[in-house]
């Protein structure tokens, strides 16, 4: 997409993110899912990249939490920290799981794809052989590809003397409103 397209938001995580360097840790994001007994539940995912202007991908496993919480709510929230540029983004959405996957799939390393043929993620320790890679890793029900469609995206940017902090929410186009720190 044409960068000048791009929500204003976008292009301050753009920013944000370049400060970051090489650092991995800047594609590691927080997701918040609500669970079935209305609990908050969060866990760091990677950032797979944007598939719309206003989307975001996430590679889980079909058999996660988190993946049954989004079947049953698929409000999300996720938060994502620069420490560079002191800088946090708090971004609420809706998540939708892309069915057609195997271009995501065919993305991954050797190393990668075999997380997907572990055992039940979050049951009781399997046995070491159940962790074997197969010959063929070839694209398993359990990959999953979560789309997280924006709403809402919230910035707090630590600075002297007085902090910003700005929101922008999605009506017709993007609306920008200034806040309280
Ligand atoms: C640095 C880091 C990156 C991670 N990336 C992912 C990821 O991209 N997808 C994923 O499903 N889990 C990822 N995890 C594991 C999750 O944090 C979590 O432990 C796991 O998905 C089970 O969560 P759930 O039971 O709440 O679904 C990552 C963990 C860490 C520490």
């Amino acid at each position: 997409m044409n960068e000048v397209n791009l929500p204003e938001w976008r292009l301050a995580i753009k920013s944000s993110n370049h400060k970051e360097g090489k650092s991995v840790s800047k594609r590691w994001i927080q997701i918040a899912t609500t669970s079935k007994d209305n609990f908050p539940r969060l866990r760091t995912v990677v950032f797979r990249g944007w598939s719309e202007a206003h989307s975001m991908l996430i590679y889980t496993d079909r058999r996660s939490e988190k993946f049954n919480d989004i079947n049953i709510n698929n409000n999300v929230e996720l938060l994502w920290l620069f420490p560079k540029s002191k800088c946090q983004y708090r971004l609420k959405g809706e998540a939708y799981e892309i069915k057609e996957n195997k271009k995501f799939w065919d993305t991954l390393s050797e190393n990668s794809k075999a997380t997907w043929f572990w055992p039940n993620p979050g049951g009781k320790l399997s046995t070491r052989s159940a962790y074997d890679t197969p010959k063929k890793l070839e694209l398993p029900r359990t990959f999953a590809v979560i789309e997280v469609k924006m709403n809402y995206v919230e910035l707090l940017k630590l600075e002297r003397p007085i902090h910003k902090r700005c929101c922008w929410s999605k009506q017709k186009g993007w609306n920008r409103i200034e806040m309280n720190p």
